[in-house]
């Protein structure tokens, strides 16, 4: 069994998954697994729509014929996924991830088809048997949002020990109208972000890179450590 280290070292945003289901109670195990993440008050903000099979193929088909004709960059989204200006640090560290994604697929700088055309791609779900959407009630504040992110978290790492990778996947936050219609969201729930999970495809290119950090000196202060 993969331990705890070992999962959050091999976990990664997985960008292409093999062909290959996932047994649907591995799923509802991960799902109630990962409830286990702390939240404040233990209020658990997350609200979860878990999709597989013919619904999950349903909304590929429907968001697929919306974006035949849509630029989703296009798409307004519900909450700013990122300031409208980004600066230092941040702005050059997405920079750099955008360099190394479209480098290892091979898609050039100036390649706008070959950008959207990757971009995309997160519509197909990397091509994921399972996807969930993320959702929140839209009156709860920051320190929901953030208990939002521990869920998805948990997730993740617990994934890792059935063998599992997953792609938290924000872009899906821009086509929140088919998604509400397609799985009755209430109004008073929010879309913050989809996640697919599967057995990825580690060798595939958009796999084969591991994103930088920055190292611990750059974003702690240590106080009163040796
Ligand atoms: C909330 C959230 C939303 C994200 N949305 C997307 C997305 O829509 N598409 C995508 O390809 N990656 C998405 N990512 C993945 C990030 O690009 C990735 O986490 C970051 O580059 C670090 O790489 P790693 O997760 O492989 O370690 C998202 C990550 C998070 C945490």
């Amino acid at each position: 069994m993969m331990n705890v280290f070992e999962a959050a070292d091999t976990r990664l945003s997985c960008r292409a998954f093999l062909d290959k289901p996932v047994d649907q109670n591995i799923v509802r195990d991960l799902l109630a697994r990962a409830a286990r993440a702390a939240s404040g008050g233990n209020l658990q903000p997350w609200h979860v729509y878990a999709l597989t099979g013919a619904p999950l193929a349903e909304i590929k088909r429907q968001v697929a014929a919306y974006l035949a004709d849509h630029d989703p960059h296009q798409e307004e989204t519900e909450y700013p996924i990122y300031p409208k200006m980004l600066w230092e640090p941040y702005k050059s560290r997405r920079e750099a991830h955008g360099v190394q994604l479209y480098g290892a697929l091979g898609v050039g700088r100036g390649d706008a088809a070959g950008r959207l055309a990757q971009y995309k791609r997160n519509f197909a779900f990397f091509n994921a048997p399972v996807a969930l959407f993320i959702a929140i009630d839209r009156k709860l504040g920051p320190g929901q949002w953030a208990d939002l992110g521990g869920y998805i978290h948990a997730l993740a790492f617990l994934a890792r020990g059935y063998g599992l990778d997953t792609c938290p996947q924000e872009s899906w936050a821009r086509l929140h109208r088919i998604v509400r219609a397609f799985v009755a969201m209430p109004l008073e729930q929010m879309l913050f972000c989809a996640v697919a999970i599967g057995y990825g495809d580690r060798k595939h290119p958009a796999n084969a890179f591991r994103s930088p950090r920055a190292p611990v000196a750059e974003f702690c202060r240590f106080l009163g450590f040796d």
